[in-house]
């Protein structure tokens, strides 16, 4: 056996040596990037600018130890900074606890330019940008002083905005919040950004912002008008079932877009926050972290570089490091031991058209459509029953496909076109977007042998359809187990074809999940059939009693 010490100096003066030579260039295949998980400090207990001195030391501890790592270029998440918006009440709090940021043209270097005027977080960023030498992407509450038709009235603008550091500390990059998720007290720009940058690897990366995911700007514009191969995202996700878990849908516009993406996920699993990963355009995941606990941690890999299209590599796991991060190295928030599981969003599918797949061994085909949008399934499955004993708890299946607008928690509404299969705790269709407590034993009496899904849809710019899937564990797939195909039928046509192609008996969701935005804003779909009834039985009361038709009209708001 080597002794321990022997083994700390090697790796010490390993590290030591590659730090100042090792660096990715343009010529280089690959370079090393790192998204965090954090949850950040919050106690109650300290003020504001204590919490933001916290997460302050943590963020210069996390990118001292990326650095010596090799990392070229570190991602923060969304909210992890500066605290939380919530806690800070009035918008003169909020102010305070802002920061004024130089613009990217002046390319200042807040660490030692006092006329920067920058909060001291922001600072202590910078200097750590340049001490350690690495590309680092923050997210902090931007002030802006402002006058005119589109200022405020306290003569400032507030914006969600992410900021990137080169390796000399100098802030080269800004990007504010297009599609705000609520944040009431926060503002928008008059246009949006695209805001890309620069790297002294060669690679030009483009930036967006949490639920800016689901949108088709800023996100999709940078990739058709600017060719961006690389993102660099930070988010502060809700995990929704069945569809929009973070690291699904990350993953999954990772794949159908054909970059690279570096997603850094806030960490909170009383809301259903968490889940970062480093994903590698039709290669898929290189690394990821979904936790149902409090997690900090730091995910480094090598990621191959894009050039003319990505190509299928084949991926060393030795090239990727998850070191999660312990109290012993960061300040972290105490460990709440009630805190077991994260806890979920659940899509409304009561619009949707579902049918139970009946449990059987063989084949299985179905077709359903909702307002006219139509999806084919073709199953092979094995059942065995005999694993259902007694109160076992187990997932059935549902084939559900939706066509029409949804509301994202009220914030905003957005069209969707969805072919799907679905677990569910039970028969009741209700039961779809729930799953059971992650500390209880299932049993997986279904295993899919193959699933084949397939749908004619119009092919459409204004229409983002991604491969969207996870097992019960709510882990995405490897991109080894599925295929997903759009082959032009006509001038106007696609069919999609989406495979499962190794058997499987955790599934939770496999989905084709199309984003429609020409339907953004328009008013959720609510079921018509199942409003039928109500609605000819209320109109025969309203008759009766002589109230006029437009009352009725506002009631039920006609099905699309
Ligand atoms: C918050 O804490 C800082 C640092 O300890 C202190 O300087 C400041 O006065 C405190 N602010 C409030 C409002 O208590
Ligand atoms: C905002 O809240 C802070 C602290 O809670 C308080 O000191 C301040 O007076 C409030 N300002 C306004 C305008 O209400
Ligand atoms: C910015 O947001 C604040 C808080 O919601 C709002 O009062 C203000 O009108 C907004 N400013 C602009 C220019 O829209
Ligand atoms: C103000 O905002 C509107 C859109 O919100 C935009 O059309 C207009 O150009 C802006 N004006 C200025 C002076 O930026
Ligand atoms: C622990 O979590 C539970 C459930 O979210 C919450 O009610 C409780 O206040 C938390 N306790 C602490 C010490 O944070
Ligand atoms: C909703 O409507 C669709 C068709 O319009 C129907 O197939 C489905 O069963 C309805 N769902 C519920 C829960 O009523
Ligand atoms: C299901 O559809 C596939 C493809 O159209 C076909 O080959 C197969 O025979 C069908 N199976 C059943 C049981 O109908
Ligand atoms: C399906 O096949 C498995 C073995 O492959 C068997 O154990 C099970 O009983 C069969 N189920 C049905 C419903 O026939
Ligand atoms: C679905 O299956 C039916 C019957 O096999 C076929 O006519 C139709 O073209 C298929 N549709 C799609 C979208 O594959
Ligand atoms: C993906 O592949 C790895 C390596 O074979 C395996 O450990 C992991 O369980 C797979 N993930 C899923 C969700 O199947
Ligand atoms: C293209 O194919 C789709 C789906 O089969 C069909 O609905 C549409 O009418 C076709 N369009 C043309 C121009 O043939
Ligand atoms: C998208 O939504 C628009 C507006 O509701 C609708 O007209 C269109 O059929 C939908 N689907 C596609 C593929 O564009």
């Amino acid at each position: 056996m080597i002794p321990k010490v022997l083994c700390v100096c090697f790796i010490s003066i390993y590290l030591s040596t590659r730090l100042t030579l090792q660096v990715s260039l343009p010529a280089s295949p690959d370079y090393i990037g790192a998204v965090v998980e954090y949850n950040p400090v919050r106690s109650d207990y300290k003020n504001a600018t204590e919490i933001t001195n916290e997460n302050t030391k943590n963020y210069v501890t996390i990118i001292k130890i990326a650095s010596e790592n090799e990392v070229d270029i570190i991602v923060f998440p969304e909210n992890g900074l500066l605290v939380s918006g919530l806690s800070l009440g009035n918008r003169s709090n909020y102010l305070h606890h802002s920061s004024y940021l130089p613009r990217p043209e002046e390319l200042k270097v807040p660490c030692h330019d006092a006329s920067s005027n920058v909060m001291e977080a922001v600072k202590a960023i910078s200097c750590a940008a340049l001490h350690r030498r690495i590309y680092v992407v923050i997210n902090v509450r931007e002030k802006e002083k402002c006058t005119g038709a589109n200022c405020s009235k306290d003569g400032h603008n507030l914006y969600n905005t992410n900021v990137v550091f080169d390796r000399e500390g100098r802030l080269i990059a800004k990007y504010r919040k297009w599609n705000l998720f609520g944040e009431k007290e926060m503002n928008v720009t008059a246009k949006p950004e695209l805001s890309t940058f620069q790297t002294d690897f060669g690679i030009t990366f483009g930036q967006f912002i949490c639920f800016d995911i689901l949108f088709q700007t800023p996100a999709l514009k940078l990739i058709t008008e600017k060719k961006i191969t690389d993102i660099v995202f930070s988010s502060h996700w809700f995990s929704e079932l069945p569809y929009l878990t973070a690291n699904a849908v990350q993953t999954g516009w990772s794949y159908i877009n054909d970059v690279n993406f570096l997603g850094s996920g806030f960490n909170e699993p009383s809301t259903g926050s968490g889940g970062s990963g480093i994903y590698s355009a039709k290669n898929g995941h290189l690394a990821r972290v979904w936790s149902e606990k409090q997690t900090n941690a730091l995910i480094i890999t090598k990621i191959p570089k894009i050039k003319h299209g990505s190509q299928k590599r084949s991926i060393n796991p030795e090239d990727t490091k998850i070191l999660y991060l312990t109290p012993a190295q960061i300040s972290t928030n105490p460990s709440n031991g009630s805190k077991t599981q994260q806890v979920l969003k659940m899509d409304d599918t009561t619009a949707y058209t579902t049918q139970l797949l009946q449990p059987k061994n063989g084949t299985f085909n179905v077709t359903l459509c909702n307002y006219g949008h139509c999806c084919n399934f073709t199953t092979n499955t094995e059942h065995r029953e005999d694993l259902i004993k007694g109160a076992a708890k187990y997932y059935r299946y549902r084939f559900a496909v939706f066509n029409g607008v949804r509301s994202f928690s009220d914030v905003r509404t957005g069209g969707v076109e969805i072919c799907s299969i679905i677990a569910c705790l039970d028969d009741n269709p209700t039961s779809c977007s729930k799953r059971f407590d992650s500390n209880t034993i299932i049993v997986h009496p279904t295993t899919f042998k193959s699933i084949v899904i397939s749908s004619k849809v119009q092919d459409v710019p204004t229409v983002l359809r991604m491969p969207l899937n996870i097992n019960t564990e709510l882990h995405p797939l490897n991109v080894s187990d599925f295929t997903f195909t759009s082959d032009k039928i006509n001038a106007t046509h696609v069919n999609l074809k989406y495979s499962l192609i190794k058997p499987r008996k955790d599934l939770m969701t496999f989905a084709i999940y199309g984003r429609n935005f020409t339907a953004d804003g328009l008013p959720k779909t609510v079921n018509s059939s199942a409003g039928l009834f109500p609605h000819i039985s209320l109109l025969i009361i309203m008759v009766i009693l002589g109230i006029t038709s437009a009352y009725e009209i506002s009631l039920f708001p006609s099905k699309f």
